[in-house]
């Protein structure tokens, strides 16, 4: 078989699988809004479907359209985020929104260059709003179809490598149905999510298997291929839950890493383990304190959780005083104030927490 005889069968069976066999159904599938593209793509880009769902709905029925968005309080966008992760992707979509609203007349821009412009936006998500919204000619290159391209052409190119990236969007190009490119690209995405998963994929049933090269070679879990390993860090947080008259105290994190944006009570961080007992004697935390005497209340069990680069892994020490601290970006908030702003993962499972409830919740 020649390599476009390759190529047309590959198109024409994920084309007829499609339509005769995906039944996969999400919201923003045959969307035409650009906006709610938008929306569910950033959602999506690092979140899973049936996780990104229930948030997808909440933001288009809180603000329907990018006006609305743009002219919402920026803690208000937070908390609606609040649990996804990656919130850069949060502060790019407001700045996105604010941009369309004021500087485009809320017109989504209609080509594909304007449109990678656009914070927050790389070649995937560009090529997505743009074939779904507009029907350009653009094709998705995001991990399913790496997988998918990656098993059955035999490709064993590192698909985080240039080379590989760019032998892939090559392909993918070249396969594209430059005649129905929404409905292509989202048929090789649930394609890539249905069938060809990343783990024990449906190959008996499999339309493509007959002239799958890693079917036929038995390579289909050794593929696609990556060059690098993730390597994970740990980091130790010690939150104080210091209470003053009824409030606590609790700040925005600036830090440029994680949960920029989000809110946090104050933070004691190691790179190892501290007893908690101990926590009182660290000298970072003598100067929060200076001279105002402090009393622990509780010590909470051990929270973890599990980012991609990064495990945190800490504790909460509940911390009684009677005078107030000199501290300048954490400030006192009610525990009803505290419900409305936005916090980590790691928080929101401490003040959920029965066993641990603060005297105040
Ligand atoms: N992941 C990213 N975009 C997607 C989409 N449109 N459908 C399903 N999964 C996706």
């Amino acid at each position: 078989m020649t390599i476009t005889g390759h190529n047309h069968f590959f198109v024409k069976h994920l084309l007829e699988w499609n339509r005769q066999q995906n039944t996969r159904q999400m919201p923003w599938k045959g969307e035409k809004d650009p906006y709610k593209i938008w929306l569910s793509e950033i959602i999506l880009q690092q979140t899973r479907v049936d996780q990104g769902l229930e948030y997808y709905n909440r933001f288009i029925a809180t603000f329907p359209d990018v006006h609305q968005l743009a002219a919402a309080p920026e803690t208000t966008v937070f908390k609606l985020w609040e649990g996804l992760g990656y919130y850069t992707r949060c502060k790019n979509i407001i700045a996105t929104a604010k941009f369309i609203s004021q500087q485009l007349n809320g017109q989504f821009p209609d080509q594909y260059e304007a449109i990678l412009q656009l914070k927050g936006i790389g070649p995937y998500t560009a090529a997505a709003i743009a074939s779904f919204a507009f029907n350009l000619p653009h094709a998705v290159v995001d991990g399913n179809v790496f997988r998918v391209l990656a098993r059955y052409f035999g490709i064993a190119t590192a698909t985080d490598s240039l080379q590989g990236k760019l032998q892939f969007t090559l392909l993918a190009n070249e396969l594209l149905d430059k005649q129905q490119p929404g409905i292509y690209n989202q048929a090789l995405m649930d394609f890539g999510a249905v069938i060809c998963k990343p783990q024990l994929p449906l190959c008996a049933t499999c339309v493509l298997k007959n002239k799958c090269v890693a079917y036929t070679d038995d390579q289909v879990n050794q593929l696609p291929v990556k060059e690098k390993k993730i390597k994970k860090t740990t980091r130790w947080f010690y939150y104080l839950v210091v209470e003053y008259k009824n409030k606590l105290y609790v700040r925005k994190r600036a830090a440029k890493d994680i949960w920029e944006n989000l809110y946090e009570f104050i933070l004691i961080e190691d790179d190892k383990p501290v007893q908690p007992e101990k926590i009182a004697g660290l000298q970072k935390v003598k100067e929060i304190f200076k001279s105002v005497s402090f009393e622990i209340i509780q010590i909470s069990p051990v929270y973890k959780q599990l980012l991609t680069h990064q495990t945190i892994q800490g504790q909460f020490i509940k911390v009684i005083i009677e005078k107030k601290l000199a501290v300048d970006d954490y400030k006192l908030f009610t525990a009803e104030e505290i419900n409305t702003l936005p916090f980590p993962k790691f928080i929101t499972a401490y003040l959920k927490d029965k066993n641990v409830s603060l005297n105040l919740f």
